[in-house]
């Protein structure tokens, strides 16, 4: 089939189908291996298994935020270059969103009942931040990137030992986030005014405290 442009009404679809899979499917099958696989399952008491479902709530909730982030980014991106770059690291986020669910299922929870709110959210911060050009929004991204390695770095160094496959599945993510921030830098991000940063923070954090619980 030849190619064609895409339409807006092609992109308005897109983000629809991808705002569903994300929020109301289970997760599907990732298209990578979850790291965790080959690592045997931890003995877990009630208490621990409750404390890691919650923290892997959380995580879950950023990847939720994360698709939504990166589709709002290149439902306006300019440069079709950062619209493919976005698209790829969409496609590296959806599995780490599988991942995460994953072992909230398998800890016998489920993932945040506030998903869509996440959803809807991050996408407005995305498309709206990606109105201002593609080097702004390329910053967000950035910013977003490196605080969400920070998170995962505070959740690795408090992890009890014998999680070993929460921690496979973490530092692959934040391995992963890493690059995307890297690859954001080197495409021409700008560098957000620090009190962006400061609101950025202070939202990821309603965000980590709710989705603990809910
Ligand atoms: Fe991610
Ligand atoms: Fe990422």
């Amino acid at each position: 089939m030849p190619n064609r442009q895409l339409t807006p009404l092609d992109r308005l679809l897109a983000g629809a189908n991808n705002a569903l899979r994300t929020v109301a499917a289970p997760a599907g099958h990732p298209a990578r291996a979850n790291p965790a696989e080959s690592v045997p399952p931890a003995e877990l008491d009630a208490k621990q298994k409750s404390h890691a479902a919650g923290l892997m709530r959380v995580n879950h909730a950023g990847e939720v935020a994360a698709q939504a982030l990166y589709m709002g980014h290149a439902a306006v991106a300019r440069d079709s270059a950062v619209e493919a770059q976005m698209q790829h690291a969409a496609d590296e986020e959806l599995d780490h969103l599988a991942w995460c669910e994953q072992r909230i299922r398998e800890l016998g929870e489920k993932p945040s009942l506030l998903s869509p709110l996440w959803y809807a959210g991050a996408f407005a911060i995305g498309a709206a931040s990606g109105m201002l050009g593609d080097k702004w929004s390329l910053g967000f991204i950035a910013e977003t990137e490196r605080q969400v390695c920070d998170h995962l770095d505070s959740h690795l160094q408090g992890l009890p030992s014998e999680d070993e496959r929460r921690r496979a599945i973490v530092t692959q993510m934040r391995d992963e986030e890493r690059q995307h921030g890297e690859d954001a830098v080197t495409a021409g991000a700008a560098e957000l005014p620090g009190p962006v940063k400061q609101l950025m923070r202070a939202t990821a954090k309603v965000m980590t405290r709710t989705a603990y619980w809910v």
